[in-house]
Parts: C-alpha cells; sequence; structure tokens
C-alpha cells in the first residue's frame, strides 16, 4: 500500500495490521519514532496523523490511507522548528529515548493551543513517559517553544507588531 510520510508518498509492502511504528523503522528505516511499550502506554512512539499525535505501535497501516503521517524526521531538516530550538536551548533531553514523542506531542499540542497553560500542557503530555523525568523541562520548553513561535508570527510592521506586543503584556 501507499502511506504519505512527511510529505513523500512510499509505497510499503506489508500486511495491513502491521503496526504504522513497525513500517517506519523496520520498513522504511526511519527510526527516529522510538519503540517503548508497544500498548499505548508510553508515547515513545508519537507521531502525527493528520496533525494529531498518534501511538504508532497500536495504529494498523491500514487506518493511515489517505492521511498524512508526520515523524520527527518531517518536523525541519535543520533542527529550526521553534520546539527543536526551544528542547535545545534548554537542555531538555537526557538520555534521550522519550523525547522524539514528547517533542512530536509538544508539536500537536502548540498547533492546537498556541499559549498552553501548565495543566493544559500536563494534560496533553501527560501519556508521554520519561523515566528521567524530565517533565519539568519539557513543561518550561513548551512555553519557551510558544513565545518563539508567538515571535515569528509577529507582523512585520513596527506599529502594528507594537501593538500586538502590547495586547500580550497585559
Ligand atoms: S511504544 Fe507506543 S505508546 Fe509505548
Ligand atoms: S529523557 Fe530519558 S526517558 Fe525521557
Amino acid at each position: 500500500m501507499k502511506i504519505d510520510v512527511n510529505g513523500s508518498v512510499r509505497e510499503v509492502d506489508a500486511p495491513d495490521d502491521m503496526p504504522l511504528l513497525w513500517v517506519l523503522r523496520d520498513v522504511l528505516g526511519m527510526t527516529g519514532t522510538k519503540f517503548g511499550c508497544g500498548m499505548s502506554q508510553c508515547g515513545a512512539c508519537t507521531v502525527h496523523l493528520d496533525g494529531a499525535a498518534v501511538r504508532s505501535c497500536v495504529l494498523p497501516i491500514s487506518a493511515v490511507a489517505g492521511k498524512k503521517v508526520t515523524t520527527i524526521e518531517g518536523l525541519s531538516t535543520d533542527g529550526t522548528h521553534p520546539v527543536q530550538q526551544a528542547w535545545a536551548a534548554l537542555d531538555v533531553v537526557q538520555c534521550g529515548y522519550c523525547q522524539s514523542g514528547q517533542i512530536m506531542s509538544a508539536c500537536a499540542l502548540l498547533a492546537e493551543k498556541p499559549n498552553p497553560t501548565d495543566s493544559e500542557i500536563d494534560l496533553a503530555m501527560g501519556g508521554n513517559i520519561c523515566r528521567c523525568g524530565t517533565y519539568q523541562r519539557v513543561r518550561e520548553a513548551i512555553h519557551k517553544a510558544a513565545s518563539m513561535k508567538e515571535a515569528r508570527e509577529e507582523p512585520a510592521s513596527p506599529a502594528a507588531g507594537g501593538a500586538r506586543s502590547a495586547e500580550h503584556r497585559q
């Protein structure tokens, strides 16, 4: 079957019920997405399906037909995505194993809520387990990414930008 991964349509020879995670890692060789529990409990395998965070370890490839899959490799080719930059700036990563999933969940959250509160972050990220306990830095990095995205989206006009900045300070 054909699947759309990171903007490229790929032809894969795999059974319909093979989990997307297996297809990504073992068939397509995209190993950025990690295997943790294999039962939708840890979030290490999180990717986006049409922009929503999903657990690829329990998603059969038959379920992704006609939809767009985005993996950690598809966020940016040069590490310039605001979430990647915020993660690097705050040195979030410890062993790193959970972090692809953390970043993909964070990106899905920010797409839905550009300026999430702590409790919205905790709710959205609750299914992403980190055995190294980086939760506090993950939360700080999401706030930082939100402010970086906001800064990038400021209008070019100084007058309009100033007005918007003033609104944000209130
Ligand atoms: S490997 Fe998919 S949720 Fe743990
Ligand atoms: S950084 Fe080690 S499991 Fe999260």
